[in-house]
């Protein structure tokens, strides 16, 4: 390899360090860049390096085989490289080429182009293959020295920036993490009281109100009936409609008038605290159940249990004893609700007094 001298240090930590703080970057700093000559001619490399040296420059590295340029670029990564164009077997522009390749798109890689004479036409092929500056043989060391320093600096300069956008970057990045976090302990903390509810208001109920999510809802095969509750003829039907059905099913007409009045208070809360209402009647085998739902805000987490629990709680102006008064009416409420709405299922068996047997032994115990 026609190596002729060589040094290493970290080019980043120049961009990282005056230029880092705002400052002018120091001419010193930017005497630690590594630097890369390739000319054929021995006489320029050496002309070059002495020059450099003299000016302070500390990390030289010179060929005079353009073929090697590839892996001295991979090995030094230089901060410039100071190239000329006529040369065999590999000629400027292919070496250009060839670095272009390997230099990320973003990063700022400038060449110097050392020429004796240059035709407009080579000019313009070189500044688009890549050249940023050009230097005419024979040299002048002030000029060699200024173009260096020049393209010294904004080399940094794009080192610094791209630095910042990496900090910035990662800054956007752990304040998202941290959003992430902080969100899911919320929805943790949300989960783990929508459960602490659920158990409280079982426990306080005896099961009566089962608190559950929408698909908890259990489902009963097809309505024998359903209206919308915009629909204010159909609304109207509604109460006869469900006292009939379950009177059909073999219900007696005091527990069918319950079951009519609690639905009157579920379809209330949906017309007066949601939208969308919907109202569906089912009868099965030994029991008949009614499904009032909508597409409202729901009942608010922390205002649930005093909602469903507290007689003549209310977040409107009323009298806050809809669900007192459905818990007394039925054999059973299912309650889902949440953002998208709430769903109010109520339970009446047909023959209640079969079951109260087992509501009595349990008080008893
Ligand atoms: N479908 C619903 N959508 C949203 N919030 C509801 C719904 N049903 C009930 N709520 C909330 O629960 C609270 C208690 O309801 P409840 O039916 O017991 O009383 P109320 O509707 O306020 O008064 P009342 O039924 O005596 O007129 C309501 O004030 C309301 O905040
Ligand atoms: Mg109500």
């Amino acid at each position: 390899m026609q190596v002729l001298s060589a040094e290493r240090s970290s080019p980043e930590t120049l961009a990282e360090s005056d230029a880092g703080q705002g400052r002018a970057m120091r001419e010193e700093d930017l005497k630690h860049a590594q630097i890369l000559i390739v000319d054929d001619e021995i006489v320029n490399t050496r002309l070059l390096e002495r020059t450099l040296q003299r000016a302070g420059f500390t990390r030289i590295r010179a060929t005079t085989d353009p073929r090697e340029v590839l892996s001295l670029y991979r090995e030094l990564q230089p901060d410039l490289v100071l190239l000329d164009l006529h040369m065999p077997y590999l000629d400027g522009f292919a070496v250009m080429e060839q670095l272009k390749k390997e230099v990320q798109q973003e990063a700022y890689l400038p060449f110097l182009v050392l020429t004796a004479d240059i035709a407009p036409e080579a000019k313009e092929k070189a500044l688009r293959v890549g050249a940023k500056d050009f230097l005419t043989k024979p040299f002048d060391v002030t000029e060699v020295l200024l173009r260096i320093m020049n393209l010294l600096e904004t080399r940094f300069l794009y080192l610094h920036l791209e630095n910042q956008n990496q900090i910035l970057e990662e800054r956007v990045r752990e304040r998202t993490r941290n959003l992430e976090a902080a969100q899911q302990q919320l929805l943790d903390a949300e989960a783990e009281k929508k459960r602490f509810y659920r158990e409280v208001i079982r426990a306080v109920t005896r099961d009566k109100l089962q608190l559950v999510d929408t698909d908890e809802v259990p489902t009963v095969g097809s309505p024998t009936f359903e209206v919308s509750l915009e629909d204010a003829a159909a609304y109207a039907l509604l109460r006869n409609r469900i006292q009939e059905i379950a009177e059909g099913a073999g219900m007696n007409t005091e527990h069918a008038s319950d079951l009519v009045l609690a639905t009157g208070e579920a379809v209330t809360n949906a017309i007066k605290h949601g939208v969308e209402g919907r109202c569906a009647v089912y009868a099965v085998t030994d029991h008949v159940t009614v499904r009032v739902s909508d597409r409202g805000p729901g009942i608010r987490a922390e205002s649930l249990p005093a909602s469903v629990l507290i007689p003549g709680y209310s977040t409107a102006v009323s009298l806050g004893m809809g669900h007192t008064l459905m818990l007394q009416l039925v054999d059973r409420v299912w309650l889902a609700t949440g953002p998208d709405g709430t769903v109010v299922q109520l339970e009446s068996w047909v023959h209640p007094e079969a079951h109260q047997e087992t509501v009595d032994l349990l008080e008893r115990w």
